[in-house]
């Protein structure tokens, strides 16, 4: 086998194993994908200063979030279905992230429960939540999330409504993946998938099974998601969520100072400047582009975590550069996920951590306490 040199190689791997239908949703965005291909590009675009002449011998890659140490600074993003690129793909990622050193969240919309991790595990973990509009659906996932020792919950504001992946749409994405005649012969080429898939401890939405026991299809899933999510969620509702949550409390999909500034109101202990992948609002701007602006305006009064576009260790550098304290992976330890269980996972973190340690000699860094904002400047020109 040749060597595994880049997160590409993994996402390479990912889309030779998964069924067409798998790997789409992973790899795509919504509608156009012009929010997903703005947050790789503008990433891209940024420019490191190289810093010689600096004595770079002892550098110190670790961190902690928000209080929980991180051998490097990023976590493992949440990430629903999960589950359906590897068999117990949750439990798997999760030990990944554990015998590595970073912290791992675990999406409401995993394959996986909240229980399997923690059992799987035996170490804490954050869980992201979605708010649902019958509260004691919210107050049973957030009483799961608080027995199973989870050190942070993480509250994702963008899914007023879901975002159009139209490729999902075309491929009859649905959970457990439905055998069309179409779906059942682009299975029967990934066999590989298809038969390590039998492994699997569970079929359908580990953390909802009761709620969502009659959804077959992506279009009921669909309704069942528009008829769950609730628009009128507002920061009343965030203050709500603080009220039943004891621990650290992450806010995940900023993109505006103001809500930054109203999530240190609400009681926040840190926020994640995110668009979500480019999975949400298509036409967003990339998140690395609004991060300076919402960093300068908070970073003194709560932690600012990043992600979106993150594919490189070089990214993670960038990201700290542009003010965030540390940053969360979604697609790329995925792929790595995808391509080879919790092997493929703990290599997308050793390639992240490899990356990072280079690429901190040649920007002259020791730490990354505080990356100086001259070490990344805007070149337009890729
Ligand atoms: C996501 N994301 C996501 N976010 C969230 O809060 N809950 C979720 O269940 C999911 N599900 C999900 C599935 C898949 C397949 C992807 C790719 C993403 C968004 C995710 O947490 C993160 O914000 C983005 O993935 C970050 O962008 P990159 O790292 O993928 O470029």
């Amino acid at each position: 086998m040749k060597p595994i040199t880049s997160i590409f190689d993994l996402e390479a791997m990912a889309k030779d194993r998964l069924p067409a239908v798998i790997f789409d949703y992973v790899h795509g965005g919504s509608e156009q994908q012009i929010t997903l291909q703005r947050n790789v590009n503008d990433m891209r675009a940024l420019a490191l200063r190289q810093h010689d002449l600096r004595n770079v011998a002892d550098r110190k890659l670790a961190v902690t979030m928000v209080g929980d140490p991180a051998r490097i600074p990023l976590a493992i993003g949440p990430t629903g279905l999960a589950g359906l690129t590897w068999p117990n793909g949750e439990c798997e990622a999760a030990r990944a992230a554990a015998d590595f050193g970073v912290p791992y969240c675990l999406s409401t919309m995993s394959i996986n429960s909240i229980e399997d991790v923690a059992e799987a595990t035996g170490k804490p973990f954050w869980f992201q939540l979605y708010l649902m509009k019958e509260h004691n659906v919210n107050e049973n996932l957030i009483r799961r999330a608080h027995d199973a020792g989870c050190s942070a919950l993480v509250l994702t504001l963008d899914l007023h409504v879901q975002g159009k992946r139209w490729a999902d749409e075309k491929n009859g994405l649905s959970v457990p993946p439905k055998l069309t005649l179409h779906n059942a012969v682009d299975m029967a080429k990934h066999m590989g998938w298809m038969l390590s898939m039998v492994k699997s401890k569970r079929r359908t939405f580990g953390n909802l099974e009761h709620e969502v026991a009659q959804v077959k299809n992506l279009s009921a899933l669909t309704q069942w998601i528009e008829s769950q999510f609730d628009p009128s969620f507002d920061f009343d509702t965030v203050k709500w969520v603080r009220k039943q949550w004891d621990r650290k409390l992450i806010l995940k999909g900023i993109m505006l100072a103001d809500d930054a500034r109203l999530a240190i109101d609400a009681g926040a202990d840190a926020i994640i400047v995110s668009n979500h992948g480019g999975r949400q609002l298509d036409g967003a701007p990339s998140s690395i582009s609004v991060l300076p602006g919402i960093a300068d305006a908070v970073r003194d009064r709560i932690e600012v975590l990043f992600d979106g576009g993150i594919r490189t260790g070089a990214d993670i550098v960038k990201a700290l550069g542009r003010g965030a304290h540390a940053c969360l992976s979604g697609r790329a330890c995925l792929y790595g996920l995808a391509a080879n269980g919790r092997e493929g996972v703990d290599c997308a973190l050793k390639l992240f951590e490899d990356e990072l340690n280079d690429c901190m000699a040649l920007t002259g860094l020791k730490t990354l306490d505080h990356v100086p904002a001259e070490a990344v400047t805007a070149q337009p020109s890729l």
